[in-house]
């Protein structure tokens, strides 16, 4: 085992060629590269055995019957998709309009597409590491006995998402871009924070709510359907996680003081201004040396950018307000967000068993 320490993240673009892969299968060649954060974390026993919430031992049920396994139920043998075909549905193009893009021949245009779609994944196996590492400590810090097991089955769901997409961006693109500086603040005070119910906010209704609503609009317009089956697996358990968030804060949260409630009710306001900043694609810009704030403008400061960047709160908002997180003062800055609209979505805090308990399907699998 080697290992790297480093200060900080990586901020390069890493490639996984062939020959790179090949030289590093055996395990003395491997080299992990490690950063190193400290956690005041206070854990918890449970010496209550009984199963007081139904809802939660629901969801617990779910998981263990849902499993799937990323190598096996789906197709990795089939032809891969070609790079020299668009990534993503050519209408949708983060940088539409935008001059030097448009100057890019039509191959180079297809070849950003794949840029992209790259920096977005990347960001996902990023992300899904600190849900991976979160929801770890979830188990430990979580005050009942269900949640505690919920928590193991999570952490366990995350395993499998941090090998799917990684498998994904290492097999089929072969390439690796570092961490979105916003996400990597949010996930830092998560881990960091001892205080459960923060992670639980941070991490249950801010993170997994944004990454459903992302997922979903993913899953319609990348053009692998490989991909299409993987984003399918990953928001059905991801759909399970958020209600996990959903039912035990609500609960909770009604036991705080008026200023422990208006504390977390800042808090969740600040995640969701960090991650409103993730979702720009920095990363390719970069790559092609544009003027970033020319390129992020393009791409998130058009009208359609703009509601898109909105519609991914179109989960979060809704729940917010049912666990009693949006007090006026933060209804305010929400409502200047152009957000606070969203809050009346009631059916996206209707919890569907139905829909969370239909058997997998597996559109792309074909043995
Ligand atoms: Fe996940
Ligand atoms: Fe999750």
């Amino acid at each position: 085992m080697k290992l790297k320490y480093l200060d900080e993240c990586p901020k390069g673009l890493r490639y996984f060629d062939d020959d790179d892969l090949e030289s590093k299968l055996k395990p003395k060649d491997i080299e992990d590269i490690v950063e190193i954060f400290k956690t005041p974390l206070t854990g918890s026993y449970n010496w209550d055995y009984t199963e007081a919430d139904n809802r939660l031992k629901k969801l617990y049920a779910l998981g263990k019957k849902l499993n799937w396994n990323a190598t096996l139920d789906l197709d990795w043998t089939r032809d891969p998709y070609p790079l020299t075909e668009w990534a993503s549905d050519p209408e949708f193009q983060a940088f539409r309009g935008f001059e030097p893009y448009e100057k890019l021949s039509e191959e180079e245009k297809i070849e950003c597409s794949w840029h992209v779609l790259a920096s977005g994944l990347s960001n996902i196996v990023h992300g899904e590491q600190g849900a991976l590492l979160v929801a770890s400590q979830l188990a430990t810090c979580a005050p009942t006995y269900n949640a505690k097991l919920y928590a193991a089955s999570q952490t366990f769901d995350e395993a499998r998402h941090v090998e799917v997409y990684n498998k994904y961006l290492q097999e089929r693109i072969g390439w690796n871009y570092p961490i979105m500086p916003g996400l990597k603040l949010l996930l830092d005070k998560i881990l960091t924070d001892q205080r459960w119910d923060l992670k639980f906010i941070g991490m249950q209704i801010i993170i997994e709510g944004l990454a459903l609503a992302a997922f979903e609009r993913q899953r319609a317009t990348v053009m692998d359907p490989l991909l299409k089956d993987i984003f399918y697996l990953v928001i059905r358990d991801e759909a399970r996680h958020v209600t996990f968030g959903v039912n035990y804060l609500e609960e909770f949260v009604s036991t705080l003081s008026e200023e422990e409630k208006n504390d977390r009710a800042e808090f969740a306001y600040e995640a969701c201004v960090v991650m409103r900043n993730r979702f720009g694609s920095t990363n390719v810009i970069n790559h092609y040396g544009w003027d970033a704030e020319a390129a992020a403008q393009a791409q998130i400061g058009s009208e359609a950018g703009r509601l898109f960047n909105n519609l991914l709160f179109s989960k979060i908002m809704p729940n917010l307000k049912k666990i009693g997180l949006l007090n006026d003062e933060v209804s305010e800055k929400y409502e200047e967000m152009g957000i606070l609209e969203f809050k009346d979505l009631d059916d996206a805090t209707v919890t569907d068993w139905d829909e969370m308990s239909k058997p997998l399907e597996y559109a792309y699998k074909t043995a």
